[in-house]
């Protein structure tokens, strides 16, 4: 059976750009370092007024079929993943469908097309859908287009704005691919949390520091249940480990729990011990609590640590590159995460093919996935032909008066003001209910 995973990507990004420093932080009455040293983020993303989850995810779409010469008949089904779903009957991939129909050949008539919904989760588990539909042989030859596509906006003066963004990733998943195969070994954490919610509003209902504790708690589950199913998380198996990131002061956590985890009973924990102790252990406690604070303790001296250090530079950090610069796009998050240490990789002439990720996504509500994939020879190639670094480039920096404008359009408000900032450039624009994905 030929091995199946993802042969293409490509990034879209919302066109305006909020920095968080120079904009926010002063009218928030912040100080700028909160953003870019706690959190981790210098800016974000937004959709100008005539952009949506549609048409981000049509236009990011449309780039990846020319670019990969993929013709509509080529695609067996459309997925699309998202948190920012404005339709309770009709799947959004229709509506992307009826945009890629408009500049294609042919139609898409014959592909079968979904949602799926699981908080930020739902792009890995949209991708893990395609594969199984391809590993059952029920694609007959054909490609799986998959959509992580979100506008992460949060009500204004709730903490989570300083970690909003939008944009989508469109990724084709198909037999023998050119950018990363997917092992069958998984592992999942998951709970029903009400830390995060949406209950038919626009914007969500969080519970912050509880949606982190939930994050790391679901991620440590995912790594126990991946190595009872024989996955061996050894830190030094994995040329990059990109996480979901809601922001990257999310990621250095979530790493170091990872680290702390991984080396557990290896050479790697004899050699922290040397320096810092071996770990605390639960047996040797009275308390739960004072157990947890011994791990504590133990987590933040083991990140001053060489070993740790090194291997954060090497496999976390690259990851960060994108999301430091365009914030939360939920579904799409953990993906951009791949594509930034991919692409840092190649800029610093590492050689992946081959070598393997483990891929570390989450969903709030909750869930997290654990898996691993494999680096395939034409990733150089498929890497260097995505062109995030020019579109951040192009962005359009808002103020902050233009920003709540841009805020309120999208919270839909009867009397918002629909004036653009910027200038549609050959692609699918919202025009209007009734009127989706019209190209100007
Ligand atoms: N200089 C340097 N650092 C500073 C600082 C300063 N002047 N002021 C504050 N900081 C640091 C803080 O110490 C903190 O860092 P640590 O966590 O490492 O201690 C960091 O900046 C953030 O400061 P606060 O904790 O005070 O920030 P906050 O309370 O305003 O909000 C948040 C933080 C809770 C994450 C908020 O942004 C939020 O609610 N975000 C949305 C929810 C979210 O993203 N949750 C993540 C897990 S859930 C998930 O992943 C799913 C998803 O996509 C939503």
């Amino acid at each position: 059976m030929a091995e199946v995973g993802i042969d293409g990507m490509e990034i879209r990004t919302g066109k305006l750009q909020l920095d968080l420093a120079e904009t926010f932080a002063p009218a928030q009455g912040d100080d700028p370092e909160k953003y870019t040293k706690g959190l981790g983020l210098f800016t974000s993303s937004f959709p100008d007024v005539y952009e949506d989850i549609v048409t981000m995810a049509a236009n990011a779409s449309r780039r990846l079929l020319d670019r990969k010469d993929i013709s509509l008949e080529d695609i067996g089904r459309i997925d699309v993943a998202t948190e920012s779903a404005f339709d309770k009957s009709k799947p959004v991939s229709t509506y992307v469908a009826g945009c890629l129909e408009q500049v294609f050949e042919g139609d898409l008539h014959h592909a079968n097309k979904g949602e799926r919904k699981f908080a930020c989760v739902a792009g890995t588990q949209a991708l893990d859908d395609a594969y199984n539909w391809i590993r059952a042989g029920r694609n007959r030859g054909r490609k799986a287009l998959v959509i992580a596509t979100d506008t992460a906006l949060y009500a204004r003066d709730d903490a989570g704005e300083a970690t909003q963004g939008a944009g989508a990733v469109a990724m084709v998943v198909d037999e023998n691919p050119d950018l990363v195969t997917f092992s069958d070994q998984q592992g999942f954490g998951s709970a029903d949390e009400t830390d995060f919610l949406k209950p038919n509003q626009q914007f969500p209902s969080v519970d912050g520091k509880r949606s982190m504790q939930v994050y790391l708690a679901r991620m440590r589950e995912a790594m126990e249940d991946f190595e009872r199913n024989g996955g061996d998380t050894h830190p030094d198996n994995f040329a990059l480990i990109p996480f979901h990131t809601p922001f990257p002061g999310m990621v250095r956590r979530a790493a170091a729990l990872g680290f702390r985890h991984c080396i557990r009973g290896n050479e790697v924990e004899e050699e922290v011990a040397e320096e810092i102790g071996r770990q605390p252990r639960q047996e040797e406690f009275d308390s739960h609590e004072a157990y947890l604070d011994a791990q504590k303790e133990y987590t933040e001296t083991l990140t001053e640590t060489d070993q740790y250090t090194d291997w954060y530079k090497q496999t976390i950090e690259p990851t960060l590159a994108i999301s430091r610069y365009v914030g939360n796009w939920y579904t799409g998050s953990v993906h951009i995460a791949r594509a930034a240490g991919m692409q840092e990789a190649l800029d610093e002439g590492r050689d992946l093919t081959g070598k393997q990720l483990l891929i570390g996504s989450y969903g709030s509500g909750a869930q997290a996935e654990i898996h691993a994939e494999t680096i395939q020879s034409g990733w150089e190639d498929e890497i260097s032909q995505l062109n995030i670094d020019e579109q951040m480039e192009q962005r359009r920096d808002i103020s902050f008066a233009e920003y709540e404008r841009i805020h309120d359009a999208h919270n839909h408000d009867e009397n918002r003001e629909m004036d653009p900032l910027t200038t549609p450039d050959n692609e699918f624009v919202f025009d209007g209910w009734g009127r989706m994905g019209e190209r100007k």
